[in-house]
């Protein structure tokens, strides 16, 4: 399941890195990335969603060293030499290099009372596409702290992992993220989907096996980036949204709106998130919204929490079309209602979705650019690459990249032979 490539590279880098004799001493780890079957852009309004980790990640080779001083080297940015800083030199939302979402966690976990007594040294190289949507940064956010876990014998469960490693991405990264992606690394299992309440985090997990349908990625490779993307901006335009949804329960005038729902508007005051509220519900206070910029917001994230509950009953009771035709919709929504889709996305998932081999395709993650996902019959795999390939490269003259996904397990220290 590992990268073994990956993994014997580590040594020598290590060695080169940080001097011969150094690379006995390390110890070898391993967090994956994550891919999401449904569940777009709800992780902050309390939703549900359905990620599952994958067998692609990051991986590091890690010592402890006896002062406090941290440093880094990473085989996917060669070019930055091995950066040094500091246990005493972190500073929030100042940092915008890759180290950021290491030294994040270490600062996360000191707002826990987590002081570290000493500094490491660590090599770093992933297979996750960079600014992809699979999460490389959560992967390094889990693999830290998983390494401190570890190393310094303060063990932490997956849940707290995930929370830490979440604020770590908030609070020192800057990117307001939600918890899905640091959860789905964190508590990963393997050939399984997740279902998890983002506010509960409960988790439940589901068998993906479907033996004759692949799950493919396929990477627009139009990095995006969360720290400048309009990410920020949809998780305002939510809780914007809320407002308006609670004032219905307050305000006379926007109560008399929605008067044919009497029940409906006593309750508004009190959700608490977006995906408190039904589909139904919704129907009956659509009318409250002024902004229709903030209604087609609402709409996605009500609808988009719906369909992954009804994702998740398809996939329990192996109901796979469904779930491929829910990814449809998905996609459309966040397209037109989310407007989180971009040109290259829509050519993959729209061409995708006319092939007769194809059960359902969408965009998938943060969006603006990285990857969708597809549900693909596996006897046509490569007709499908073939397809897209081609009618990619024709409309945008960008080569567009292929995994074929497997959900893999979760962080995991490695023994090495
Ligand atoms: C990014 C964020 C997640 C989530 C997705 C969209 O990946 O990190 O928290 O909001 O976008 O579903």
């Amino acid at each position: 399941m590992y990268n073994q490539e990956i993994i014997e590279k580590l040594g020598p880098a290590f060695a080169e890195a940080f001097g011969e004799g150094g690379a006995a001493e390390a110890a070898y780890y391993f967090a994956p990335g994550r891919a999401n079957l449904i569940g777009e852009h709800i992780d902050y309004n309390g939703g549900h969603v359905l990620p599952c980790s994958l067998t692609m990640g990051t991986y590091a080779a890690v010592r402890k060293r006896p002062d406090r001083v941290i440093r880094f080297f990473s085989l996917n940015f060669p070019g930055d030499g091995v950066v040094c800083s500091s246990l005493d030199d972190l500073r929030p939302l100042e940092d915008h290099s890759w180290t950021a979402y290491i030294k994040g966690v270490i600062w996360a976990l000191g707002n826990r009372g987590i002081e570290l007594d000493c500094g490491m040294d660590m090599v770093i190289c992933g297979d996750l596409p960079d600014g992809a949507g699979l999460s490389s940064s959560a992967s390094l956010e889990v693999l830290a702290g998983f390494v401190i876990g570890d190393l310094f014998d303060l063990p932490l469960a997956e849940r707290e992992l995930a929370v830490c490693c979440q604020e770590a991405e908030r609070g020192y990264v800057g990117v307001d993220c939600g918890i899905m992606d640091q959860f789905a690394c964190a508590a990963g299992r393997e050939g399984c989907a997740m279902v998890l309440d983002t506010v509960s985090l409960d988790c439940r997990y589901v068998p993906l096996d479907f033996p004759e349908i692949g799950l493919v990625i396929t990477n627009t490779n139009r990095k995006h980036d969360l720290r400048t993307s309009a990410y920020n901006e949809r998780r305002q335009q939510c809780a914007e949204a809320l407002e308006v949804v609670r004032r219905c329960g307050e305000a006379p005038e926007l109560a008399e709106r929605c008067a044919e729902a009497p029940e409906v508007v006593r309750r508004c005051g009190e959700f608490q998130a977006l995906c408190d509220v039904t589909p139904a519900e919704f129907a009956a206070m659509e009318s409250a919204f002024d902004d229709p910029v903030l209604l087609r917001r609402a709409r996605h994230a009500i609808r988009e929490n719906g369909r992954v509950r009804q994702a998740a009953e398809a996939l329990k009771n192996g109901q796979i079309e469904a779930l491929g035709k829910l990814m449809n919709e998905s996609h459309r929504s966040l397209k037109e209602d989310f407007e989180v889709s971009c040109r290259e996305l829509d050519i993959l998932a729209e061409t995708a979705q006319e092939l007769p081999y194809v059960l359902g395709s969408r965009m998938m993650g943060g969006g603006f650019g990285g990857c969708t996902i597809s549900l693909v019959r596996k006897d046509a795999l490569d007709e499908f690459k073939k397809t897209l390939r081609e009618v990619y490269r024709e409309q945008t003259g960008i080569e567009c990249t292929f995994y074929e996904a497997s959900p893999g397990g979760g962080p995991a220290k490695l023994t090495m032979r």
